[in-house]
């Protein structure tokens, strides 16, 4: 994963930090844990508490206090969540995010798996950018796919969700600033997008027809399974954010949008060894950290008795 700045992670400010009580921090801290999964510790206080502030103000509350009572009002669940939640999470990404992760998944997890459907006449690819922020991952696999040129005869469905309405607001948007493209090889950036007056960049319709993008929790079970399931899924550099118990809930939500012939691709500096009566690492393919789901224990209804008798045996 690339290195996230000291401002992004939240941490070793040297200007003073705005102040709030232990107290109240802890409250907004399981507030938020409780929405989202997200586990602020001690050491992002400053960070959390100038994102607060900025809400606060935004809505003229005098204090964090009155902001956190504000919270509390029915409802703000529709209507200050998605702001709250748009300024605290970390929406860190760029295109072509991990070169040599996403060379390994086109080589040896994309091509063949197009090979194999095309093999079953099955023409349909649906991948899954779980937790795409502004969209920048979600658009390079399309770009990927175009660049091949391997899936032409397919219908490529990819979609983007994210829990910040920003993020997602800037994704359909689609317009990116050279922080974001500066890994784009020049051929694709050519190619994928327009360049317009003020020196950003637009995503051009034939990508953009590939993709779409949606508010989504990861932590909400429902929302996942509405999505139907995946052949690829990717969930990038957002587990770092979870404790082991929110992990553990996106896990298996996101296995339940899978089938046993789908991968699920994770940053860089995650693994998922401690999950893995969930996900298997495909050790084939373990440059692009792939997993696939784990043999499922089966239940004592499905073992029978057969398996009861050979089970007492051993
Ligand atoms: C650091 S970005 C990673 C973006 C992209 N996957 C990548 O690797 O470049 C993490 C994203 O996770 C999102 N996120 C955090 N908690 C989430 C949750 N519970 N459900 C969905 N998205 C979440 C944040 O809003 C943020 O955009």
């Amino acid at each position: 994963m690339a290195a996230e700045t000291a401002e992004q992670l939240g941490q070793s400010q040297t200007t003073e930090a705005p102040k709030m009580s232990d107290e109240l921090f802890g409250r907004f801290v399981e507030l938020i844990y409780t929405i989202s999964g997200i586990r602020f510790t001690q050491t992002k206080a400053y960070f959390l508490t100038s994102k607060l502030e900025l809400r606060r103000k935004a809505l003229a509350l005098k204090t964090l206090e009155d902001y956190y009572r504000f919270l509390q009002q029915p409802h703000a669940k529709a209507t200050e969540y998605p702001n709250l939640l748009s300024e605290v999470t970390i929406n860190e990404t760029f295109f072509y995010r991990n070169q040599p992760q996403l060379e390994a998944f086109e080589k040896d997890i994309l091509m063949p798996l197009i090979n194999e459907k095309r093999r079953k006449n099955d023409l349909r690819l649906r991948i899954w950018s779980a937790a795409s922020s502004t969209g920048d991952e979600a658009y390079t696999t399309a770009m990927q796919l175009l660049a091949g040129s391997y899936a032409k005869d397919f219908r490529i469905e990819i979609i983007g969700t994210d829990i910040s309405r920003r993020a997602i607001e800037g994704a359909r948007t689609a317009i990116y600033g050279s922080y974001a493209t500066r890994n784009v090889p020049a051929p694709l950036l050519n190619r994928f997008f327009r360049e317009l007056p003020d020196g950003q960049h637009e995503i051009r319709q034939e990508v953009k027809s590939l993709v779409t993008f949606k508010e989504g929790n990861l932590q909400d079970t429902m929302q996942t399974k509405l999505l139907g399931t995946f052949d690829i899924i990717f969930c990038r550099n957002v587990l770092i954010y979870f404790d082991d118990a929110s992990k553990r809930k996106v896990l298996e939500n996101l296995a339940s949008a899978m089938t046993p012939d789908s991968f699920l691709l994770i940053g860089h500096s995650e693994n998922l060894y401690p999950y893995r009566d969930i996900f298997r690492q495909d050790l084939e393919k373990v440059r692009a950290l792939a997993y696939k789901l784990a043999p499922r224990k089966k239940t004592l209804e499905e073992l029978g008795i057969a398996d009861l008798v050979a089970a007492k045996k051993d």
